[in-house]
C-alpha cells in the first residue's frame, strides 16, 4: 500500500449505537402485508420509518458492527487487517455451526441431511480461503506499521477458529487451555474439546451400518488426536468398493475428503501468505511463526480418507 495515512471515514454517530447483545424488538411481515407496501409505495423502495432506527439496523445490529473497528495504529493496512479478521471471525461461526449440525445428522443417520449440509461447510472454507486473496494485499512494510500494537494478540486465540479444528477432530490440549481464564468461552470450548468430532461419528456410523471397526477407535479419549486406524482404513476400501452415486456412505466420504482438501488449501494460503509478509519472523502469539504455519499446513482431519487413495 502506498505509504500514506488512512482517511477512516465515520459512518455512525457513537452516541446513537445501541450497545445491547440482546435482540433488538421487530415486527413480523406477510405476503400480504408485503403486497400491500409494494402498492403503497408504487414498486418503489420503501423510505419513511418510525423511530430512531429501521428494520435492517434492528435485525442486523449494523450500527453497533460497524463501531466495532478499533483500530490501534495510522498504519493504512489495519482497517484492512482489522475488517478480514472479524469477517473471518463470523464465517468460522457460521462453519462451526454447520459442521455441529452435519455432526448431529450423522448421529441420526440422517445422511441425506448430512450430506447438504457438508456442501455449504465446503463453499464456507472456500469462502474464507479467498480472504487470502485480500490479506495477500498487506505489505511487509503496511504490516509492520501496526504489528507492535497487535501485542501478543494472535489468531491462534480464535476461541471460533478452535471451535472449528475441534469439531472436525484436530484436538490439541495446549491449544484448548489457552482459553481457560476466559469464564465466557471456556465452557463451550472445553465441551467440543472433550466430545467426539464429526469423524468419529462418521466412523460409528459407518459401524452402525455394519462396518467392523476396531472397539478403541469407537469409544476412546476424545481429547486425543485421532490416530489413523487400519480397521477404518479397510471400511472405506469396502465403502468404495461401490463407488455409486445412490451409495451415499461413499457420498459422505468424498463430501469429507472434499472438505479436508478446502481445509489444507485454506492453511496452504495462510502459510505462503504469511511467508510473504513476515517472512520467517517469529509469530505474535509466541509460536515460530511460518514455521508453526508450515507444519499445520500438513495436516489431514480424516487421514484413512488419504490413505486409501493409494489403493483405489
Ligand atoms: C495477514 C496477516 C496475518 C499474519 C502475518 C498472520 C500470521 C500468523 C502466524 C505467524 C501464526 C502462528 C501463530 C503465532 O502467531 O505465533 C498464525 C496463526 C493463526 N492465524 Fe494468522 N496471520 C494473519 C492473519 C490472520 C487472520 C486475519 C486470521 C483470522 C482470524 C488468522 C488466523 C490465524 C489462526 C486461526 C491461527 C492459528 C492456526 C492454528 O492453530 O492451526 N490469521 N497467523
Amino acid at each position: 500500500m502506498p505509504d500514506i495515512k488512512p482517511i477512516i471515514p465515520n459512518v455512525v454517530e457513537a452516541d446513537g449505537v445501541v450497545c445491547s447483545i440482546t435482540p433488538r424488538p421487530m415486527g413480523k411481515g406477510s405476503e400480504s402485508q408485503r403486497a400491500k407496501a409494494v402498492e403503497q409505495t408504487g414498486g418503489m423502495p420503501m423510505v419513511d420509518y418510525e423511530g430512531k432506527s429501521n428494520p435492517y439496523i434492528d435485525y442486523q445490529s449494523t450500527d453497533l458492527l460497524h463501531s466495532l473497528q478499533h483500530l490501534r495504529s495510522d498504519g493504512y493496512d489495519e482497517m484492512c487487517f482489522y475488517i478480514m479478521g472479524q469477517t473471518k471471525e463470523l464465517l468460522f461461526r457460521g462453519l462451526h455451526m454447520e459442521l455441529v449440525n452435519a455432526r448431529d445428522q450423522v448421529i441420526k443417520n440422517n445422511l441425506s441431511s448430512a450430506l447438504v449440509i457438508l456442501t455449504r461447510c465446503k463453499a464456507y472454507v472456500d469462502h474464507i480461503t479467498d480472504t487470502w486473496n485480500v490479506l495477500g494485499t498487506i505489505t511487509s512494510n503496511g504490516f509492520n506499521q501496526f504489528r507492535d500494537h497487535l501485542s501478543t494478540a494472535s489468531g491462534q486465540l480464535s476461541y471460533m477458529y478452535r471451535h472449528v479444528e475441534f469439531v472436525l477432530g484436530n484436538k490439541n490440549e495446549r491449544l484448548a487451555v489457552a482459553h481457560r481464564n476466559v469464564p465466557h468461552v471456556w465452557p463451550a470450548i472445553k465441551e467440543s474439546f472433550e466430545s467426539p468430532g464429526l469423524y468419529d461419528e462418521a466412523l460409528r456410523y459407518l459401524h452402525r451400518q455394519g462396518q467392523a471397526i476396531d472397539a478403541d477407535v469407537l469409544d476412546r479419549d476424545w481429547t486425543k488426536p485421532y490416530e489413523s486406524s487400519e480397521s477404518v482404513k479397510q471400511a472405506w476400501l469396502a465403502v468404495y468398493d461401490n463407488a455409486a452415486a445412490d451409495n451415499l456412505d461413499y457420498q459422505l466420504a468424498e463430501k469429507l475428503v472434499a472438505l479436508d482438501e478446502a481445509f489444507s488449501i485454506y492453511r496452504w494460503r495462510h502459510f505462503v501468505t504469511v511467508h510473504k509478509i513476515i517472512g520467517y519472523k517469529p509469530g505474535t502469539g509466541g509460536s515460530a511463526g511460518v514455521g508453526w504455519l508450515e507444519k499445520i499446513a500438513h495436516h489431514r482431519f480424516f487421514p484413512e480418507l488419504w490413505e486409501i487413495r493409494d489403493h483405489l
